[in-house]
């Protein structure tokens, strides 16, 4: 009776689970094939900085990446003398000589610029809805950057009978529908440098590629050693069986 019991808990427990994960998936979220997956992915430098751009013109008046320091942006492709110059174009707090409060161009060594002070600012500039700091918001969220991409497409006519509140905008990706955040991007928005047509498409997958490496710098290191690793155990497989050819026939006596 009790092992019954236990086995009809594990069920209802599966099927709530079930429940859980069906409630949490909403819609159908494309899987991409992304330059950095796989054991031998890396980034696409050009995407990377093609994100940027779009972070940068786009999403950057309204969402901070406050772990991301200019000079971070190296990493991606820039030189130093273009990463000084893209700092410069922010100011920061600073002291003038009398102590007296004052702004100075950032740094490479400063964090990003974050576009309101604090989290009242940001709420109250976006009908009551928080812009998420996007550093981490690759690994924050289930889908990583195919779920980024699928958002920023995912804009709809609203359906009939959807009551959509004021100031949200009809998501079919976003959980509930009804999202804080305005269709940010549409075609042409930005001009890509490297000639790249700015459809909304290339734009979404651009920035999610960007998103991608803020929050998982280290990926391509992460993967090199991986590929190592497996490399060495497969080296020592083989190493390991000729010993064990060795061994047998010194035993068998030929
Ligand atoms: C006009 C301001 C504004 C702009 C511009 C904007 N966002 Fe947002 N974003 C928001 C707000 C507000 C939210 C919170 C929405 C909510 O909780 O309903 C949000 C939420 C998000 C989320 C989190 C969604 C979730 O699952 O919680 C992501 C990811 C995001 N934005 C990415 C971007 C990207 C990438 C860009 C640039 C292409 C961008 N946003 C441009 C205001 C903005």
């Amino acid at each position: 009776m009790s092992s019954f019991k236990l086995g009809a808990a594990a069920l209802l427990a599966l099927g709530l689970g079930a429940g859980v994960a069906q409630a949490n998936e909403g819609a159908h979220i494309e899987k991409l094939d992304w330059s950095f997956n796989g054991a031998f992915g890396t980034f696409d430098r050009a995407a990377l900085q093609r994100g940027y751009q779009v972070y940068k013109e786009v999403c950057a008046s309204c969402h901070s990446m406050k772990y991301l320091s200019y000079r971070n942006l190296q990493d991606i492709g820039f030189s130093e003398a273009e990463v000084k110059a893209l700092a410069a174009q922010y100011e920061v707090p600073a002291l003038d000589e009398a102590g007296d409060p004052t702004t100075v161009k950032a740094k490479p060594s400063d964090r990003f610029h974050s576009p309101f002070p604090n989290e009242v600012a940001a709420r109250a500039a976006n009908g009551g809805a928080l812009p998420p700091d996007l550093s981490l918001i690759a690994k924050a969220r289930v889908g990583g950057p195919d779920y980024i991409h699928a958002l920023l497409n995912g804009y709809h006519e609203t359906p009939a009978g959807f009551a959509l509140p004021d100031g949200k905008s009809y998501n079919t990706v976003f959980p509930g529908n009804a999202i804080g955040m305005p269709k940010p991007l549409s075609d042409d928005q930005v001009t890509y440098a490297d000639g790249t047509k700015a459809t909304v498409e290339q734009m979404s997958r651009d920035v999610a590629t960007f998103l991608m490496w803020a929050a998982e710098p280290k990926l391509e290191d992460r993967k090199r050693a991986g590929v190592k690793v497996m490399g060495f155990l497969g080296l020592l497989t083989i190493f390991t069986f000729l010993t064990y050819r060795k061994v047998r026939r010194k035993v068998q006596g030929h």
